[in-house]
């Protein structure tokens, strides 16, 4: 079974090799495969160009040098907080489908949230499968206090979910969380 031995990180807060078209080639080509549509190729794109999703987080994984796997983390901001907190935005997360259900997505998970805890990141979001990224240590945030940039219907809310990646922080901040501007658009958030 092919595993995920190599993991080269293509682009790390703020790196000059983010403009590398090598990585940006294999980013959109993991992203188109895994979505099946030029949607979230094209997100990614923008948010690798937008100066308010700074610092982030890009992660591609290799297997015998084809590009399977990508993660981005971008940066976002609590308000409606007296007390605040360093936070990211894991969107999106694509794994090349012939590479699929080989735990490369939780290997580009765990990789990316070590990486941020070491960097300061407090807290870490994601609007995503609600059966997938408990797994890897997410819950339900609006429970936690935690709103998202736009209402989410009720029957998806425990699709917004945080991981802490400091125990002290949940229960000490809530809030409302402000994403990178090429994420802020309700589109993105109707789940
Ligand atoms: C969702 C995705 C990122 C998971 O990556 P992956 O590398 O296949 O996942 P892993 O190998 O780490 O984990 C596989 C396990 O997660 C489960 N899983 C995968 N996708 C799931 C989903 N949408 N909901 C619930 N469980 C899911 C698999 O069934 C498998 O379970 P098993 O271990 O009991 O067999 C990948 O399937 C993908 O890119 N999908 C298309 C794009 C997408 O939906 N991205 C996420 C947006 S939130």
């Amino acid at each position: 079974m092919p595993t995920c031995e190599s993991w080269k990180p293509a682009l790390y807060r703020d790196s000059d090799e983010c403009r590398e078209m090598s990585h940006l080639d294999d980013i959109l080509f993991v992203e188109r495969s895994a979505f099946g549509q030029d949607t979230e190729a094209e997100l990614t794109r923008k948010l690798l160009n937008d100066p308010s999703a700074k610092p982030l987080l890009s992660l591609l994984a290799f297997k015998d040098d084809k590009a399977v796997g990508h993660i981005l983390f971008t940066k976002a901001r609590l308000t409606e907080t007296p007390k605040t907190a360093s936070i990211a935005i894991l969107a999106p997360l694509a794994i090349v489908p012939d590479y699929q259900k080989q735990g490369i997505g939780g290997k580009l998970i765990e990789r990316g949230l070590q990486i941020l805890s070491k960097s300061g990141i407090d807290l870490v979001f994601v609007l995503g499968h609600p059966e997938y990224y408990p797994r890897h240590g997410f819950q339900p945030a609006g429970r936690l206090g935690f709103k998202p940039p736009y209402p989410i219907p009720e029957k998806h809310a425990d699709a917004w979910m945080v991981q802490a990646l400091r125990s002290e922080v949940i229960g000490s901040v809530g809030g409302k969380v402000i994403c990178a501007d090429v994420l802020n658009k309700p589109e993105y958030w109707r789940e």
